[in-house]
């Protein structure tokens, strides 16, 4: 248990909170065990709706840990990351994103798997998975360029280029770029909570429904990306690039062939 997932329940509106501030909301191996038991838990409890999930009004999350990253690279398909992701893929209830400020690889990947979500115009999100000796997780390789094209999907996940909300909402990563944070989460709120007026039944029949083309295909995906990123993380590229960050220098990949 840890104070870095705010639990909050309203009605049958469960919101999760990235709580950890002075690290801009970086995901530990306790954060995505705590959003995985929290996710596992909604789906069979009948009495949850809807889950939001959210960071601070300036922040989502800057991504997975990068010192998590170097010590306790996740070493299998059960690690606590793909507990998290599986439960939000699995998840038969809507999810509600609300994005204001950063939001780094996973906290971009995540927003992929949600129903609805909202950003703030001036969001960052960025996915530096090849910057940081990595490749795409979790079904992005797939998504995005179905979503954006070839060409913009190339840039956004070979170069690591970032792009606001007010991008991510035109593309169709997000539904809508709005002022702000706190405008941002009232947004996302209010929409989130409509889906306690509606019957759950035909609610979550519709997502099974919207989501089931192609899910076989995204399965294998995120194993082939899951297995070759557990790889990539123990690989010297990455091991310069996050150490780099860690020592805030420029990483120096000259060396590698
Ligand atoms: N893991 C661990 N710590 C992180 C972190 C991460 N993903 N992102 C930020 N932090 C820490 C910084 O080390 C710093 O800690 P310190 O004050 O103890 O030195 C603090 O959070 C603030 O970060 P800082 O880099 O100084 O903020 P910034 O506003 O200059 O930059 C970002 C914001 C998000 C652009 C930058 O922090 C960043 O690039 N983070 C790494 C993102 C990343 O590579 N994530 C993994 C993706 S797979």
């Amino acid at each position: 248990m840890t104070d870095h997932i705010l639990v909050e329940r309203e009605q049958g509106l469960l919101t999760l909170r990235l709580n950890r501030p002075d690290k801009l909301n970086a995901l530990t191996r306790a954060m995505y065990s705590r959003l995985a038991d929290a996710l596992t838990e909604a789906d069979r409890d009948p009495t949850v709706r809807a889950v939001l999930i959210a960071g601070s009004d300036t922040c989502f999350t800057s991504g997975n840990d990068v010192e998590d990253f170097l010590k306790v690279p996740p070493s299998s398909l059960d690690s606590p990351v793909f507990h998290f992701m599986r439960a939000l893929f699995e998840l038969s209830k809507p999810v509600v994103a609300a994005v204001a400020g950063p939001a780094v690889g996973i906290g971009t990947t995540l927003l992929l798997h949600c129903d609805l979500v909202y950003v703030s115009r001036d969001a960052r999100l960025k996915m530096p998975f090849v910057n940081l000796g990595l490749c795409p997780e979790f079904g992005s390789s797939l998504i995005l360029p179905r979503l954006l094209g070839q060409a913009r999907a190339a840039e956004l996940l070979l170069l690591g280029e970032g792009f606001s909300g007010e991008q991510a909402a035109a593309w169709g990563i997000a539904l809508e770029a709005l002022d702000d944070g706190p405008a941002t989460l009232a947004r996302a709120r209010e929409r989130a909570l409509r889906f306690l007026e509606l019957p759950p039944a035909a609610v979550a029949d519709s997502k099974r429904l919207m989501r089931a083309p192609g899910r076989e295909e995204l399965r294998r995906v995120i194993t082939e990306e899951g297995e070759l990123f557990g790889q990539r993380l123990r690989s010297p590229e990455a091991v310069e690039a996050l150490s780099a960050f860690l020592q805030r220098r420029k990483p120096d990949f000259s060396r590698f062939a």
